[in-house]
């Protein structure tokens, strides 16, 4: 399983990047928003940070307008993934990017039918938000299990990638349903390798050793 960050803090994927636990990054405008940056500059940056798939999201609603941010982004960085919104709009613009080699990320993807709509387009990863749908009362994992089951029936190449992971147990599950991603929060991500009996196991150990250390100085 590939793990993206969810973010678009420079800092924060410089830091975790050192870990090698990184595949990508997603970004969308809110996140982007949030650090008050030049959008070309942060994805630029971004880019050279990470080897992997950086995805960046067009903010026009109709097809033209995604084209023409789609066309004008992917020359920023060979590594950058067009996001789009599953929209009609959305879909067309992904279907031509697809045509022109261009890779997307449709993302808002709250349905089996919607994912699917997508993947038939040519999208390369489709993003279902799992802790949004919990958020409404429904179970975003359901729709991570129909995905996984649907792509996998018909051999599509798309990719599902995680996203709105609000959890640990979000990840275990998007990893037991098969999703290729899951892009997580920076500040979730300690939470998938620490544990408590990890730390008390170290405080034993280093007491026992500590104990050896001075009962073998007296003598
Ligand atoms: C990633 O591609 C999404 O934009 C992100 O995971 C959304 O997360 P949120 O629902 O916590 O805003």
């Amino acid at each position: 399983m590939k793990f993206f960050l969810d973010t678009a803090n420079v800092e924060e994927i410089k830091r975790i990047t050192k870990l090698g636990l990184v595949d990508g990054v997603t970004t969308n405008p809110t996140l982007v928003a949030k650090e008050g940056r030049n959008f070309k500059e942060v994805v630029q940056e971004i880019c050279s940070i990470v080897s992997g798939p950086v995805s960046a999201e067009v903010t026009g609603t109709t097809s033209e307008e995604m084209l023409k941010e789609a066309l004008e982004i992917a020359e920023w960085a060979p590594n950058v993934v067009i996001k789009v919104p599953l929209t009609e709009d959305g879909l067309y613009a992904t279907h031509a990017l697809s045509q022109k080699g261009i890779k997307t990320n449709v993302t808002l993807v709250f349905s089996a039918a919607q994912g699917l709509m997508a993947a038939k387009a040519g999208a390369t990863f489709i993003s279902p938000f799992v802790g949004r749908l919990d958020d409404i009362g429904m179970s975003g994992m359901d729709l991570v299990r129909d995905l996984s089951t649907i792509i996998r029936n018909y051999g599509f190449s798309t990719e599902i990638i995680v996203a709105s992971v609000r959890n640990l147990e979000h990840v275990k599950e998007a990893a037991l349903a098969g999703a290729h991603i899951a892009t997580i929060p920076g500040s979730l991500l300690p939470s998938l390798w620490k544990h408590p009996l990890t730390d008390i196991g170290i405080e034993r150990f280093t007491s026992d050793w500590n104990k050896m250390q001075e009962a073998l100085a007296k003598g």
